[in-house]
């Protein structure tokens, strides 16, 4: 393997070192690259450069692999759950007994949100986007939680396990306060003896003097998508909570921004746009050809929702662990779901399509997620705050990479200026 590379730039060279991380993975170092030779690399959205090392997971875009700190997404998926896999893409390990009860108990202790924090809701309408006002929320944490969110690393790292929790536990908690107030209905506080996605499902849908029947099936299901979410390497949203936590941030602000990021019909809100798009094609009566035919426009507002990805050029395997899923828990809850059939007709369609084939376009995560998520019983216009609950374990690993990383630097990119030359400044009087 070469431990460095030479570019070539007239009559000079230029030595760049290489780096190959424990995967194989392989960049030109370009760090060095301005100061001697005056030239700066250009990869517009940064598809094609790493940002930083990270140890907390790893894709094959190729082969369809992720892994969270080295273990398969098919094994979690087949034998753990959401709190597990938080607690292992933020700490590195899977918990022993005494950890994993450790965490959940820092988890049920904090689930419950300050009364006051209710008012930030009532100061939007309730037609507003929930990942709007779940933004928000999180957004004020370090208001009520100053002594975790000082934004100075050193401090926040000291209490980083409280903080950790407080953001995973309460964005579920605020993801439900959200559908309560949309609703109009009161607000129904956690209780400590639940699961975590018990306790989800009971602050959602329990009435003040009927309680959530649990259902087995569907809280297994919502550990499931909430698993599957954990995290995604440098997603656009994940990246940003690492620019913003790179100013030294707090915890709490940086996943603010994150959240943000992850509202957008390209990244998290496509699960909200899949499931429209298979909505119009059973409205219309469509068989989803029209669609297809639209998405092949190649304009990026009429892409198929919930197919393609920045990073895999084959199956995203989180996509067909919910596929395989969508039939075991409909058929488990005993609900037949057209949205399904268009689905799987859709897939099938569009995997027949060269259109799709030759730019190796296939089903990604949000697919077939919401085709979960409505036989749960959660709205459409909750989708993306669903990513967002899911999403939290890795915003947090990431910041922490961010926060612990001695030789870190500020997130500063550079650009190529395309602007008009140097002019000088023309008085009112002589403009057109
Ligand atoms: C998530 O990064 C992550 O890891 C994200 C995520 C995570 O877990 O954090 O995995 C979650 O965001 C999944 C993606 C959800 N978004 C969607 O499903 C929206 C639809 N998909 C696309 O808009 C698109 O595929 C992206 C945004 C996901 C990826 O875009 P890229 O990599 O920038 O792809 P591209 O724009 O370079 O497209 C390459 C070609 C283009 O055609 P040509 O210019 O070569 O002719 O493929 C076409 C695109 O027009 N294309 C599509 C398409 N996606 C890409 N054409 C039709 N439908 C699509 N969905």
């Amino acid at each position: 393997m070469p431990t460095n590379a030479t570019l070539k730039i007239d009559d000079k060279e230029y030595p760049l070192p290489v780096m190959i991380g424990s995967e194989g993975e392989k960049a030109v170092d370009t760090r060095a690259l301005r100061q001697a030779s005056g030239y700066i690399a250009y990869d517009q959205g940064y598809g094609n450069t790493g940002s930083c090392e990270s140890q907390i997971t790893y894709l094959d875009g190729d082969n369809g692999i992720l892994r969270h700190r080295g273990y398969p997404i098919d094994q979690l998926a087949h034998y753990s759950d959401f709190v597990e896999t938080a607690y292992l893409v933020i700490y590195g390990e899977l918990p022993n007994a005494t950890k994993r009860k450790e965490f959940g108990q820092l988890l049920r202790k904090n689930a419950a949100v300050e009364m006051q924090m209710q008012k930030i809701l009532e100061g939007f309408p309730t037609s507003a986007s929930p990942m709007a006002m779940l933004s928000a929320l999180v957004a004020a944490l370090p208001a009520y939680y100053p002594e975790l969110a000082t934004n100075n690393f050193e401090k926040d790292l000291k209490n980083f396990d409280l903080a950790a929790a407080i953001a995973i536990s309460k964005i579920r908690t605020f993801v439900a306060m959200i559908y309560r107030y949309q609703k109009g209905l009161p607000f129904v506080f956690p209780k400590q003896e639940l699961p975590f996605c018990d306790n989800f499902l009971h602050m959602m849908f329990s009435e003040p003097y009927k309680d959530h029947v649990p259902v087995p099936e569907v809280a297994k299901a919502l550990n499931l998508v909430l698993l599957l979410h954990a995290d995604h390497e440098q997603n656009c949203s994940t990246s940003t909570v690492r620019m913003v936590g790179s100013s030294q941030a707090n915890l709490f602000t940086s996943m603010s921004a994150g959240i943000s990021a992850l509202s957008g019909p390209l990244h998290g809100g496509a699960n909200v746009a899949v499931m429209q798009m298979l909505q119009s094609i059973h409205d219309e009566g469509d068989d989803g050809s029209r669609f297809i035919a639209a998405a092949k426009s190649g304009s990026k507002t009429n892409r198929l929702m919930g197919f393609g990805h920045a990073v895999y050029r084959n199956f995203d395997p989180r996509a067909k662990i919910i596929g395989d899923a969508c039939d075991t828990v409909l058929t488990r809850l005993g609900i037949d779901d057209p949205l399904l059939h268009i689905a799987k007709n859709l897939e099938q369609a569009a995997l027949k399509d060269d259109y799709f084939v030759s730019r190796k376009l296939y089903p990604n995560v949000d697919f077939y997620s919401g085709i979960i998520m409505r036989a749960v019983g959660i709205p459409m216009n909750m989708f993306t705050t669903m990513f967002a609950i899911g999403r939290a374990p890795g915003y947090i690993a990431n910041w922490k990479e961010v926060a612990s990383n001695p030789k870190g630097r500020i997130y500063r990119p550079r650009q190529i200026y395309v602007g008009p030359v140097k002019r000088d400044y023309v008085p009112m009087s002589n403009r057109a």
